[in-house]
């Protein structure tokens, strides 16, 4: 089976939905292992589905790079195919994505290249479009800058707060997500 590893840093409900997903017989993907770079609650996920967890505190090492080092330890141990960032709120060291990348993809909530790094939403929010969107990609040596995978569009409501479109882009950063997964298992995507 196709050995996926979750990294996240947060709530994790696009974890959890990976993680439903991988329990259909049909779907060519498993999830040996979440990790985190801090007290995610979204470890909580990982163990309602029987998954491992493991977390590599940001905060307990000395530097980015130390702290790289072990995370890609601890990845090791796990044998993956492939290594999904959704929700890790935290810029790789180049000696991990040099290490993983390209078998290394990452969920953000902006139309890529549009409002990359940590605030996609409320970046787009503050420039006032009408649609934003949600992004699949490749993790490369830039911040979000690697090949896109898949990516749609979302309209923003003249209403939205930051919240309210999150909520919105979520699920398709969900459905988005289990196919771009599915694909690369499947030898149709990364190859
Ligand atoms: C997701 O929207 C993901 O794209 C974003 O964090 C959220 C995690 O939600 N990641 C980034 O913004 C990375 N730059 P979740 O913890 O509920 O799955």
């Amino acid at each position: 089976m196709f050995r996926v590893v979750v990294l996240i840093s947060g709530t994790g409900s696009n974890l959890r939905a990976l993680l439903q997903a991988c329990t259909a017989a049909e779907y060519p993907a498993e999830i040996v292992a979440v990790g985190a770079d801090r007290d995610a609650s979204g470890l909580a996920h990982a163990a309602e589905f029987g998954v491992p967890t493991f977390t590599v505190n940001y905060r307990d090492h000395a530097s980015r790079e130390e702290w790289g080092a072990a995370l890609s330890e601890q990845l090791r141990a796990y044998a993956p195919d492939l290594i999904v960032l959704s929700g890790l709120m935290r810029l790789l060291p180049a000696a991990v994505v040099d290490e993983w990348s390209p078998r290394i993809i990452n969920t953000h909530p902006a139309y890529l290249p549009e409002f990359p790094g940590a605030h996609g939403v409320r970046d787009a929010l503050a420039a006032g479009v009408t649609q934003t969107g949600a992004t699949v990609i490749v993790v490369d040596s830039g911040i979000d800058s690697g090949p896109i995978l898949a990516q749609e569009r979302i309209a923003v409501a003249a209403d939205d707060t930051e919240q309210t479109l999150h909520e919105r882009i979520k699920p398709v950063e969900r459905r988005l997500l289990i196919d771009v997964v599915q694909r690369i298992a499947a030898g149709e995507a990364l190859v």
